[in-house]
C-alpha cells in the first residue's frame, strides 16, 4: 500500500492510473477503522481498480466542546488493517493539505443540514461538505463509498454532488452491526462496559418501532412509544419517522420510511437508523 501525506503526490501517481485508463474509488475516513469501514473498502475494491483510503480527523466539522480532540486515533492499527485488505493508497493530508486557503466554510448544504442531527450540531454537515467536496477536488474520483449509519450525511453528500454537477458516483453501503445490534461505530470505543451493554437497546427499539410500523400501527403512536421507551435508558436527542427518500414526514402513500435516531450515553453520542419499504400504501 502506498501512503501520501501530500496532494501532489497523490494527484501524480493517480494522474498516471488515471492515464491507463483505470477507475478510482475513494473511501474518506477519519480513521479509527472497524469492520463497517473495511466494508466500505470492499465495496470500492468491487467498484474500480484503484482504491483510495483518505483519513482525516476534519476540524470544520466539529463545533466548539465537540469531541475533536479527543475523536479517537490509532494509526497504526488503521494501516494494519488496511495493508490485510490490499488497499491500493492511503491518502493522510494535513490540515494544511486540506485547507491550504483556510478553512472558512465555503458550501451551504441548506435545509437538509439543519434537521435531525443538524439540528443538535450547527455547521456540522457543512463542514461534512467542504471536506468531501475538497477531497473530490484532490482525488477526482469515479466513485466514492460512504456508510448508511451516517444516513443524512449520504443524503447531503448526494445533494452536493447533484448541486455542483459533480461526476463522481456516490455509493453506500448497509450499517454493519454487532453481535447485538448496535451499529459499528468508531465512538463506541469511548463507551465504558456498563454502557456498551446498555447501548445494544437502541436498535432494539427502533426495530420494534420497525415491527409495530409493519403491524400496521398509527406511526404517531409508535414514534411517541419508542422516545418514551428509548428515554428510560438514554438520553434522546431525536427520534423521527420519516420519508426515507428525503428526510421529510411522511405522507399516506410513502412507502420507503426512515426510523432515524440519535441519543447520548455517558458522554458518547450515538446514531442509528433502520429503513424499510412500507407494504399496503
Ligand atoms: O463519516 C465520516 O467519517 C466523516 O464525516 C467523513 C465523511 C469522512 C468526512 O470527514
Amino acid at each position: 500500500m502506498k501512503v501520501f501525506e501530500r496532494t501532489v503526490d497523490l494527484q501524480f501517481f493517480l494522474d498516471n492510473c488515471k492515464n491507463n485508463n483505470k477507475k478510482v474509488a475513494l473511501v474518506p475516513t477519519m480513521g479509527g477503522l472497524h469492520d463497517g469501514h473495511l466494508m466500505l473498502v470492499e465495496k470500492a475494491q468491487a467498484l474500480a481498480d484503484i482504491v483510495v483510503v483518505s483519513i482525516f480527523v476534519n476540524p470544520t466539522q466539529f463545533s466548539k466542546g465537540e469531541d475533536f480532540e479527543s475523536y479517537p486515533k490509532n494509526f497504526t492499527n488503521d494501516k494494519a488493517l488496511l495493508d490485510t485488505r490490499s488497499v491500493d493508497i492511503l491518502f493522510i493530508p494535513s490540515k494544511n493539505e486540506i485547507y491550504p486557503d483556510g478553512t472558512l466554510l465555503n458550501y451551504e448544504v441548506g435545509e437538509m443540514g439543519k434537521i435531525l442531527c443538524g439540528a443538535f450540531r450547527p455547521f456540522h454537515f457543512n463542514g461534512v461538505a467542504q471536506v468531501i467536496k475538497r477531497l473530490f477536488d484532490i482525488v477526482m474520483p469515479d466513485y466514492s463509498v460512504f456508510g448508511e449509519k451516517d444516513y443524512q450525511q449520504l443524503l447531503i453528500i448526494k445533494s452536493l454532488v447533484q448541486n455542483l454537477d459533480l461526476s463522481v458516483s456516490i455509493e453506500s453501503v448497509a450499517t454493519q452491526r454487532e453481535v447485538d445490534g448496535l451499529a459499528m461505530s468508531t465512538r463506541n470505543q469511548h463507551l465504558s462496559i456498563e454502557n456498551r451493554k446498555k447501548a445494544s437497546l437502541f436498535y432494539r427499539q427502533l426495530s420494534k418501532a420497525k415491527t409495530a410500523i409493519e403491524q400496521g400501527k398509527l406511526i404517531k403512536f409508535v414514534r411517541q412509544d419508542a422516545l418514551f421507551k428509548l428515554s428510560v435508558d438514554f438520553e434522546v436527542e431525536y427520534l423521527e419517522v420519516l420519508n426515507a427518500n428525503n428526510l421529510t414526514q411522511i405522507a399516506t402513500n410513502t412507502a420507503e420510511i426512515i426510523i432515524i435516531s440519535a441519543i447520548r450515553l455517558g458522554d458518547t453520542r450515538l446514531i442509528d437508523n433502520i429503513v424499510f419499504r412500507r407494504l399496503n400504501v
